[in-house]
């Protein structure tokens, strides 16, 4: 049986790759020698399964182009990712003491550089789009736009803010929490799959089944979280709380058929790695799900 590593393997190190170069060859050594550029690579680096990068990817790939187009994308939002998690993990935040089976950022350095650290990675993605595509302008305006609105304001820190502020109460419906899982991760996964869309130069119609397509994975993969939360205690603001777990497979079902439907529509076929990546994260695949493999 294939495994989530196996399969995704020479896309993983080639992004590995592109990142390296990246923080290799765009900064100083002065700040290489800085406890905040160790801060920022430490989590950075800290074995992440690189779901973003590769949905970027594989979205390129299954319309037929080369990886180089989305290389700047993937890392832009990768950088977001661990900004997020960085801040995420603080005292003010979740207050966690592990992250990926080590210590969070703030435990292995303190407090300031961990909250540092995740602001560099914030600003420093949109640097990254920028010199990404800067010989396409109008590109790097449409990403650097659809990557504030997306991970900002109206994005993934509303929904941060919405999940601390719902995890207060007990009253939250279902069709709220399934809002709060479209902004907090599913903005993310979005931003992947419209702004490989675009990369591509696929048309508005496409870009917009991409954009759908992106939510919908990203309310899959927090329904698919959850199921594999219960194990663990972790069920404040949870699908299973709301529906149990029968309820909670029941709507994971409905997500995959309205993730084939967009795959369909992008003529997107069921061999393609970017569905393959649907198939690792349902967690009735939980002998080879992606969580079990790093
Ligand atoms: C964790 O995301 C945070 C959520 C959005 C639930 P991932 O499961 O993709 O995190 P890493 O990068 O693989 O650790
Ligand atoms: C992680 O959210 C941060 C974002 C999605 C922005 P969670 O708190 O739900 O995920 P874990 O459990 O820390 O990975
Ligand atoms: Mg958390």
């Amino acid at each position: 049986m294939s495994d989530f590593k196996s399969v995704f393997e020479d896309q993983i190190q080639y992004f590995d790759n592109f990142a390296k170069d990246y923080f290799s060859n765009h900064f100083d050594q002065k700040l290489k020698n800085t406890k905040l550029f160790d801060s920022v690579l430490y989590s950075f680096n800290s074995g992440g399964k690189r779901f973003r990068p590769l949905l970027c990817y594989s979205f390129a790939e299954a319309f037929g182009a080369a990886p180089k187009s989305v290389n700047s994308l993937a890392l832009a939002i990768e950088m977001i990712h661990t900004y997020s998690l960085i801040h995420d993990d603080l005292p003010c935040m979740d207050n966690d003491d592990f992250r990926r089976g080590q210590p969070t950022n703030h435990k292995k350095f303190d407090e300031a550089t961990a909250l540092l650290a995740g602001d560099a990675l914030l600003t420093e993605s949109f640097r990254c789009l920028i010199r990404g595509y800067s010989d396409r302008p109008d590109l790097a305006i449409n990403l650097v736009n659809l990557l504030s609105s997306y991970s900002g304001f109206e994005g993934m820190i509303l929904g941060q803010v919405l999940d601390i502020q719902e995890a207060k109460t007990s009253k939250v419906t279902y069709d709220q929490l399934v809002y709060i899982h479209k902004l907090k991760t599913g903005k993310l996964m979005s931003l992947c799959l419209e702004g490989a869309a675009y990369c591509l130069g696929l048309d508005l119609f496409k870009c917009d089944i991409a954009k759908t397509l992106g939510d919908d994975i990203g309310v899959f993969f927090q329904l698919a979280d959850d199921i594999d939360d219960i194990d663990q205690g972790k069920d404040e603001l949870s699908s299973v709380r709301l529906l149990g777990l029968d309820g909670t497979m029941k709507k994971i079902n409905e997500k995959l058929e309205q993730i084939q439907t967009a795959f369909s529509s992008l003529s997107i076929s069921d061999g393609s790695r970017l569905s393959k990546i649907v198939e690792f994260i349902k967690p009735a695949n939980q002998a080879n799900s992606i969580k079990l493999k790093i």
